[in-house]
Formats: C-alpha cells, structure tokens, sequence
C-alpha cells in the first residue's frame, strides 16, 4: 500500500532522519508535501533544514511550507542546547535546489484536506502541533480527509524531557496538542516511553559512519552532536531516534506495541504544564481515546531506519 503523507516537523536532528526515511521508502510513501513549524529551532530555520534535506535527497520539486513562528498561547520554547542552533548538530546539508512555498502552513493544510479524498490522507507531526490545531480551529471539518494521525509526542512512565514532567513537543505548544489529540481523528501517539528504547548506540553509529552513503554520514554527524551534549544523560546507549519511530510505525507498525487509552493534557501553567496523563478506557472521564505506543523492536526499527534512508 502506498501511504499519503503530509509530514509536519520541527527539524531538529531526529526530524531529519525521520524525513530521511520518508523519502527513501517511496515505494509506499508518496510525500506529498511537508509543513514545518517553530520548535526545536525557529521556524525559518526549520524551513532552511527541510530544503536541506530534499536537496540532500535529491528530491526537488516537493513542497515546503513555512507555518506558526510560535504556538498558539504559551510563549515560544527552543532546543538548540540539544539540535545545535542551526538544528543539524554537526553536519550541515546541500544548498537548497527549491525554494519555499510562498503559502502559509496553516492555509495549506486546510486547502489540502479539505480538497483530499475522506481518509486517504496519514498526517506525521513530529513537531509542536502548533500548524494543524490552527488549521483545525479555522475549518474542522478537514478531519474527513485524515487517514490516520501518526505523532511524536508525550511521555507517561517516561516522565518527560524538556521538564520532569513533559515531553517537549507536548510542553512546547500544550494547548495545540490537546485540540489535536480531541480532532477526533484516528490518532496514534509514539511518546518517550516507546521512543527512548531505540538509542544511537556506539554500534550504530559505527554503521552510519561505515558507508559513504550521505544520509548515513550527515545523520551520523547530527546524532553525534546529540551524543556529546546529551552523554551524561544517554551514557553509551546514545540519542534517542524519537522521530523517525513516525515514519517506522507507518512502514511497519509490527515492529511496535500499544493498546487504546484516554489521554489528557495538562495546559495548565504550573510545574506540570504538558503532562500527557494516560487513563485506561474505563476511566476515560472524556478525555480523548488515541492509540498509545509503548513498546518497539529497536534492532529492526534501526534497520529499517538504515536500510530506507539509504535507498536515497
Ligand atoms: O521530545 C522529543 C521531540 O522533541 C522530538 O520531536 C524532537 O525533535 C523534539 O522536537
Ligand atoms: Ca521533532
């Protein structure tokens, strides 16, 4: 089967790779456009980044949109201690062949879904959710074109990242990820509980670096950055490949485990601000049911990851 994508990201190193694969499998992903949004980096560096990486693809012709600067109330959060300030870590990327498109992110989603056929379209965030809640909140009727949402995001036994409580990409725009996760669309959430269990491990960047192949390579380079900063942290398990889980799932959801559950973000302003609170269904008290991941295979995650990337 051949997938519909439209991959909305923050890149960010893992947002790099995970778009890396994307456009190596497709055979069964037909990447239609990709919309990027502030986040790890500001958001015309994001836009810099993704025309990076379609140049390094050799993939001109596919359409970038720049969306939200900032999320819709909290104030703007960053991770450049983490990706660099130029988002890639170590590595840097072609000159761009294309050049943005001069529409806003948030006007093409809706033009997008609300012209695409009923379920035919698999939205991937592995950013803020900052693009979508707004296109959401103009026209919500653009959930009939949505296949499936596949989103990076959330922590429950992980606690969280960016705070002891929350992940960043919930923490970073709370009140967008709880309109998204309560769109009503078929929803999976791939949080730090499942995505630190694939690390970049010594032995996996050996395999990175042991080719010549340049998405190899320039993902090497962006996750050693990540490794150096974060060694203390990660030890020799190595950077978590957060994202790119997105696009494995879409590719090859046997390699991960999960189960229904109700979900509740926490948009409050205090400590706890972006906590993702997992319910079991039987105490839903209405809050959103979404498809939780909590498990993967990280050898054959890896492999997959390698393998497609390097069919670039
Ligand atoms: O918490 C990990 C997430 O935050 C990833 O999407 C990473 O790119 C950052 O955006
Ligand atoms: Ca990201």
């Amino acid at each position: 089967m051949t997938h519909q994508v439209i991959l909305d990201c923050d890149p960010g190193v893992d947002d790099c790779i995970a778009l890396l694969v994307a456009l190596g499998a497709s055979d069964r992903i037909d990447l239609q456009s990709i919309c990027v949004v502030a986040g790890n980096v500001p958001v015309d560096v994001c836009a810099r980044n993704a025309l990076g990486i379609l140049a390094l693809a050799k993939r001109d012709g596919l359409p970038v949109y720049s969306g939200c600067d900032r999320p819709l109330r909290v104030a703007p959060s960053f991770a450049e201690h983490i990706h660099g300030r130029s988002g890639l870590g170590d590595a840097t990327l072609p000159e761009a062949i294309d050049s943005l498109q001069s529409g806003h992110a948030v006007d093409h989603l809706c033009q997008a879904l609300s012209s695409a056929q009923p379920g035919s379209i698999t939205l991937v965030i592995t950013g803020p959710m900052t693009n979508f809640a707004a296109a959401l909140q103009r026209d919500p009727s653009i959930t009939q074109a949505v296949r499936e949402l596949i989103i990076m995001g959330g922590a429950d036994q992980a606690g969280g990242n960016i705070t002891d409580f929350a992940e960043f990409n919930i923490f970073a725009d709370p009140d967008a990820a709880r309109i998204v996760l309560e769109s009503g669309c078929r929803t999976t959430l791939i949080g730090l509980d499942a995505t630190l269990q694939i690390r970049c491990t010594p032995a996996r960047m050996q395999r990175l670096t042991g080719t010549d192949h340049p998405a190899s390579q320039t993902s090497a380079a962006m996750v050693a950055h990540v490794n150096r900063i974060y060694g203390e942290v990660y030890g020799a398990e190595g950077a978590a490949l957060h994202d790119p889980c997105t696009v494995g799932y879409l590719l090859e959801p046997e390699l991960f485990t999960g189960h229904e559950v109700a979900v509740e973000v926490d948009c409050s302003d205090g400590e706890t601000r972006g906590q993702t609170r997992i319910h079991p269904l039987d105490n839903a008290a209405g809050w959103p049911r979404i498809n939780w991941v909590t498990g993967l295979d990280d050898t054959a995650l890896f492999e997959l990851i390698v393998t497609e990337m390097e069919r670039l």
